[in-house]
């Protein structure tokens, strides 16, 4: 029997859903108005890629969901983090994500600004809590701190933002428009991978195969981002279509064309999944999620 992707991305995006809602604090008092735009911009859905990735890494290692979905969680955070502060005015400028009017269009951008700086500080704290509460995991976890600090942080997708609006309306090469892509989306793409795989038990062994899953699956998955802000459905993908062509962004698409880009996101998969050889059927979620990343329409 062939593996069920859609049932499978379905299931698992329940059980995040439910996980992320328990973990955000509820609205209340003087904090509700920060606490609200938090929820606001976590809950309006999304596809829950990162997360999703966590525990299918660790799936593949045999290690089991529970261990793990705090993690999931913290990367879901610091995902959303990343978009809202992303389509501020002094950014991307956009006005629709994941189907809604942006978090700064609602709550103005301080509350946006604030609630990005929420999500990024609540996910540390989330995975320190784990560290002090399960002292037998502690030493793992505090690799997990480790690898989400850097992948979230100024040699991963800060750096990558930074590069990003600064290569705005100017020529890139080929290297550097990798760097970007690498390192604004591919940098906590990759580390939800090697979270996920550290959690389950993975061996070094497995850890470098997940790492080089990581890598190909990040830039394609930037890959076909750029190429849905051309050939994109907005109702589908819920953030305008057009978005990169607007402020001239050093993208894929701008640089190869389409079909190059194309062409080169399907190399990316494939490296993806090849690095996946040695996995055993515990695996076919990840290479599933990899057929998906190429395929996906939002
Ligand atoms: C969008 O990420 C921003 C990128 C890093 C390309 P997703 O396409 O995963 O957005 P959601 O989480 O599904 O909304
Ligand atoms: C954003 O890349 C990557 C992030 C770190 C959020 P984009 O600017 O292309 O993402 P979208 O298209 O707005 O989701
Ligand atoms: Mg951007
Ligand atoms: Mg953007
Ligand atoms: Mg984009």
């Amino acid at each position: 029997l062939g593996f069920d992707l859609k049932e499978y991305l379905e299931n698992k995006r329940k059980e995040i859903d439910k996980a992320l809602d328990s973990f955000l604090p509820e609205p209340e008092g003087l904090s509700a108005p920060l606490f609200e735009a938090m929820r606001y911009s976590v809950m309006a859905g999304g596809k829950r890629l990162r997360p999703i990735l966590v525990l299918a890494a660790s799936h593949a290692v045999g290690g089991s969901s529970s261990v793990s979905m705090p993690a999931a969680c913290a990367l879901e955070f610091i995902h959303t983090y990343s978009l809202i502060h992303d389509d501020l005015p002094a950014m991307d400028d956009d006005d629709l994500r994941r189907g809604r009017p942006t978090c700064h269009k609602v709550f103005g951008e301080a509350m946006a600004i604030l609630a990005g700086d929420g999500l990024l500080t609540f996910a540390f704290e989330i995975l320190a809590r784990e560290a002090v509460k399960e002292r037998e995991n502690s030493e793992k976890v505090s690799q997990v701190i480790l690898i989400l600090a850097r992948a979230a942080g100024i040699k991963g997708m800060v750096v990558g933002q930074a590069v990003d609006v600064l290569m705005e309306n100017k020529e890139v090469n080929g290297s550097q428009l990798a760097f970007i892509h690498q390192h604004k989306t591919g940098a906590l793409i990759k580390a939800s991978v090697e979270i996920g795989g550290l959690l389950g038990g993975a061996d070094q062994n497995q850890l470098g195969a997940l790492s080089s899953y990581g890598d190909g699956l990040g830039l394609a998955f930037q890959i076909v981002d750029d190429l849905l802000d051309i050939e994109g459905d907005q109702e589908v993908i819920g953030k305008p279509v057009g978005s990169d062509l607007e402020k001239n962004k050093a993208t894929y698409p701008a640089l190869f064309g389409i079909e190059e880009s194309r062409a080169q996101a399907h190399e990316y998969i494939h490296s993806a999944i090849s690095a996946l050889a040695s996995f055993d059927e515990k695996a076919e979620p990840l290479r599933a999620i990899a057929n998906y990343v190429i395929q996906r329409n939002r």
